[in-house]
Parts: structure tokens; C-alpha cells; sequence
């Protein structure tokens, strides 16, 4: 006989999952930060990292409109202006994230121009599915747990094969410390009108499936520059 846990429950279970999944301690995340790097292999992730970056608001847009809780957008605010830049687009996350192409020696034309692996479209276009489909609850675990939560693991792997293969400075490498902080902040927020909606065992699935299957993806998008950087 099952009973079904009750909402804090049910989050710090996911939570544990996710911190143990295998998408987050991913070998290529291993082996950047274990391994001696050329600035090409770094260019080669950063550059199809930021497809991923460029488009995530978009998630966020699709998202919140089919929340059903009044409070949605105000829950909200702090991560849209985060991902926004506060008071000045200068600041938005993928502005940030370009001062972190520029420090590594890449001209402008170079974002545009990079060949677009499969696994960074699959990624892509799979959240983009996601957050369009009616399914709110898949698509709040896709963003969520998937996103917000599982992205200071990662990050810390990226953050210390860059210090450890360049001299780029706190600045340059701003967009990824920032998120360790951030996104925990970001995962309060999204557990908070989580909590409301996983009293029931067809919630927490709903919510489950949809943080593993963010996960399977960035799995797969890992793979794929596992062989672009690697070559294995
Ligand atoms: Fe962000
Ligand atoms: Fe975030």
C-alpha cells in the first residue's frame, strides 16, 4: 500500500533525485573540469551553451500565462527581472553571457555563425514543446527542478575547468557564478507555487516526468558536446 507524500516531501525527494542524476555530474562536465583545455574546446562549449542561454526566457514566457494561480506573474517578477538585467539590459543574462564569448577571444559575428549541433536544437526545441504543450505541471518541473534547480551542480564543473584553463577574471566569468546564487533563488520561488500543486500523487508525476525529461534532454545536449569538444 502507497501513501502519497505531502508536497515538502515530495519536493526534497525530487530534489535529491536531481542532485544525483546523471545529467548533473554528466562526463563532460567531469572532464572539463579535469582536464587540460585548449581555448578553441572552450569556445566550441561556449558557443553552443549560449544557444541554450539566448532562448531560455522564452520557456518563461510560455510558461506563465497557463499558470492558473492569480499570483503567477508577481511569484515571478524577481526571476524575469534577473534574466532581464534589473535596471539595464547591459545586465540580462545573455548580455552577460556575451561578455563571457568576448573575454574568450570571440568576435561578434561568431555567435551567429556557429554550426548548431543536434543535440543543442533537441534541447531547444524539446523545451520549446514543453512549455507550449497544455500540460502547466510538466512544463513547471521542465523549468523548475530541470532548470533552476539542477543548474548550480552543473555550473560549479564549468566554473572550475574555466578558472583552472584561462585567466579570465570574476567579471568575464559572471554569468555562471551569478547563477549558483541566483538559481537557488529561482528554485524557492518555483517550489513555492510548486507546493500548491503536488498534494496529489497524479501532481507529483505530472511535475516528476516533466523534470526528467528537461533532464534526459541536457543529458543528450552534454553528449553532444562531449564529441564536439572532446571528440569522444
Ligand atoms: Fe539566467
Ligand atoms: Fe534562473
Amino acid at each position: 500500500m502507497s501513501t502519497t507524500m505531502d508536497a515538502q516531501t515530495f519536493i526534497h525527494s525530487l530534489e535529491e533525485e536531481i542532485l544525483h542524476h546523471e545529467a548533473v555530474h554528466h562526463p563532460f562536465l567531469k572532464r572539463f573540469a579535469s582536464e587540460k583545455l585548449t581555448v578553441e574546446q572552450i569556445q566550441t562549449f561556449g558557443l553552443q551553451h549560449y544557444q541554450l542561454v539566448k532562448v531560455f526566457v522564452n520557456y518563461m514566457t510560455n510558461l506563465l500565462p497557463k499558470i492558473p494561480d492569480k499570483d503567477a506573474a508577481d511569484l515571478f517578477r524577481t526571476v524575469f527581472d534577473d534574466e532581464f538585467g534589473q535596471h539595464t539590459i547591459f545586465r540580462s543574462h545573455p548580455a552577460l553571457y556575451r561578455n563571457f564569448l568576448k573575454a574568450l577571444g570571440l568576435p561578434d559575428e561568431a555567435w551567429g555563425r556557429v554550426k548548431i549541433l543536434p543535440e543543442t536544437s533537441r534541447f531547444i526545441e524539446g523545451h520549446k514543446e514543453m512549455t507550449r504543450g497544455k500540460d502547466f505541471l510538466f512544463a513547471l518541473g521542465a523549468i523548475g527542478p530541470g532548470h533552476e534547480f539542477s543548474i548550480p551542480t552543473m555550473f560549479a564543473y564549468l566554473i572550475e575547468g574555466l578558472k583552472k584553463n584561462t585567466s579570465l577574471t570574476d567579471e568575464d566569468v559572471e554569468y555562471f557564478s551569478l547563477h549558483i546564487v541566483e538559481d537557488v533563488e529561482h528554485a524557492v520561488v518555483f517550489n513555492k507555487l510548486i507546493s500548491r500543486h503536488v498534494e496529489t500523487e497524479e501532481g507529483q508525476k505530472r511535475l516528476r516526468d516533466g523534470a526528467l525529461q528537461s533532464l534526459a534532454y541536457r543529458k543528450t545536449f552534454w553528449d553532444g558536446l562531449q564529441r564536439a569538444v572532446f571528440g569522444a
